[in-house]
């Protein structure tokens, strides 16, 4: 029997419906949320992203703003701009879009952001409380992973998960987020020796890479929970994942696909981020 389809698209939707009538009753109290994204250079995709994270956020009825810079702008500039949105009372959210350019990325870039506006949650402070567990901002996609996997029903306490990939937005984040609701959590990343071998083992898995047709049939648990973070291009230039969808989904219980799978969750839950910040900026929880 096919898996069931984990739907992001369909628990985003409902998210961002409750988070619309939030926004309504702050805007009562005299109070609109407000988004910055900034983004450096022209980067395509990364334009993409920011697009449909400012038209969300419109349909929300949050104020959002795109700060655009040319990759010229000089590190100490660029900190300047962040240390004046965060002086900025009106501004309750700051989303510095990755990747940046090679000078002001593995900088103070995301640890100037105020920790309280810090939507993201790449606030060293804030990947900090995600480790202990402790109430701040999470990083929106590892956020929307655990989302999607509540809707499934499953207890995650006792359960097997594999972690393909490590990066500081989704691998090391998730795999806090999994070790701390009680999974025997593995790390693995795409130097990983006899990777299928790990992630057989996997009741969730979840494949952060960035590379097309990494997780194939054969390397997946029947049953197994699959969510499939990566966003490549297959050969004929379409949208996919890391997970080879059409076989995989034979043998997975869940399987969330590419696009409508994991995607419409980072955005509901940077919305959701962003309402939090305010709340707690404003005081007005
Ligand atoms: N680039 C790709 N994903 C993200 C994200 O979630 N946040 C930011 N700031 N940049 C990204």
């Amino acid at each position: 029997m096919a898996g069931k389809i984990l739907s992001g698209k369909k628990v985003a939707d409902s998210i961002l419906e409750h988070a619309k009538k939030e926004v309504q009753v702050l805007k009562k109290k005299g109070i609109t949320p407000k988004l910055v994204v900034m983004q450096v250079g022209d980067d395509p995709a990364s334009t993409i992203y920011v697009n449909k994270k400012h038209k969300t956020c419109v349909e929300i009825g949050i104020d959002s703003e795109i700060k655009k810079f040319g990759t010229e702008i000089k590190y100490t500039d660029f900190l300047v701009e962040i240390g004046n949105l965060n002086k900025d009372k009106k501004v309750h959210g700051i989303l510095v879009q990755a990747p940046l350019p090679e000078h002001l990325s593995h900088k103070m870039v995301y640890e100037t952001i105020d920790v309280q506006k810090d939507v993201d949650g790449f606030h060293p402070c804030n990947h900090g409380k995600n480790l202990l567990g402790k109430d701040g901002l999470q990083p929106a996609t590892p956020k929307g992973i655990m989302r999607l996997l509540e809707e499934t029903g499953i207890k995650i306490e006792g359960k097997t998960a594999v972690v393909i990939g490590r990066s500081n937005i989704v691998g090391k984040p998730i795999a806090l987020m999994l070790i701390n609701a009680g999974a025997t959590t593995t790390v693995c990343n795409s130097k990983t020796k006899n990777l299928g071998n790990i992630t057989k083992e996997a009741d969730i898995l979840i494949s952060a890479v960035g590379k097309a047709n990494l997780v194939k049939k054969n390397m997946v648990k029947k049953g197994a929970i699959v969510i499939d973070v990566g966003t490549n291009k297959n050969k004929k230039g379409k949208l996919c994942g890391d997970v080879d969808f059409e076989n995989v989904k034979e043998i997975a219980g869940w399987i969330t696909p590419v696009p409508g799978g994991v995607g419409p969750m980072t955005i509901a839950s940077l919305i959701e981020n962003t309402i939090k910040a305010c709340k707690v900026l404003e005081c007005a929880n």
